[in-house]
């Protein structure tokens, strides 16, 4: 794992991470895109009724304005998104170091923002203790080695790294292309 941004600590990173919700470069590359993002992260998520079927209940890690929640209900799934700052109905306010949910309530997680992670041991605890038994994580990874976004914090050396950071968990699907990968993970049911 290498980590392309430093900041001093975990507050100095929350305070960087919450200007990009609100940044209006950004609110006017996404907020003009949203139906067509939501129909294309519906298209993209299709394929998980057939490993945990809606009305599962789905949490989508750094969902900024809610579109892959939009797409997930889509579908027919409870799906709720947590950021640093909220997006009404879709997405609610939470560091994902530190989620707002019970332990083992969470059927399917999902994130696309895991280079923006700070603390990964951290951030993998979270999604173990949430995610039930026989759940299931799906991630959009990136590895160009390009130049780094304004926001991403670490970036993994391979999709490997990422799996090997939740014990208890076997790859269900991996798919690769143009530098990016997109893992479908499964939980043991009987946890050790
Ligand atoms: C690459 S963007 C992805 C946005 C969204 N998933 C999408 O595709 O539209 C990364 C998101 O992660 C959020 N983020 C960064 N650090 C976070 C943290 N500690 N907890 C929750 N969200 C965070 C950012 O605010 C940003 O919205």
């Amino acid at each position: 794992m290498k980590h392309v941004r430093e900041y001093a600590n975990h507050a100095e990173y929350l305070r960087h991470q919450c200007e990009k919700t609100t940044d209006p470069v950004v609110i006017e590359r996404f907020i003009p895109k949203r139906a067509s993002r939501i129909q294309s992260f519906s298209l993209r998520f299709e394929f998980l009724k057939e490993f945990c079927p809606p009305p599962a209940y789905v949490l989508c890690l750094g969902a900024r304005y809610g579109e892959e929640v939009a797409g997930f209900r889509t579908l027919g799934y409870e799906a709720i998104g947590v950021d640093l700052v909220p997006y009404p109905d879709l997405v609610i306010e939470a560091d994902f170091h530190a989620l707002p949910f019970a332990d083992g309530t969470v059927d399917l997680i999902y994130s696309n923002a895991v280079d923006h992670v700070f603390d990964m041991p951290a951030f993998a605890a979270e999604i173990c203790r949430v995610l039930r038994p026989g759940g299931w994580v799906y991630v959009h990874l990136f590895f160009r080695d390009k130049d780094f976004g304004l926001y991403e914090v670490m970036r993994l050396a391979d999709d490997a790294e990422f799996a090997a950071s939740l014990p208890g968990f076997h790859v269900a699907k991996r798919v690769e292309a143009n530098g990016q990968v997109w893992l479908l993970l499964h939980r043991e049911e009987v946890l050790a």
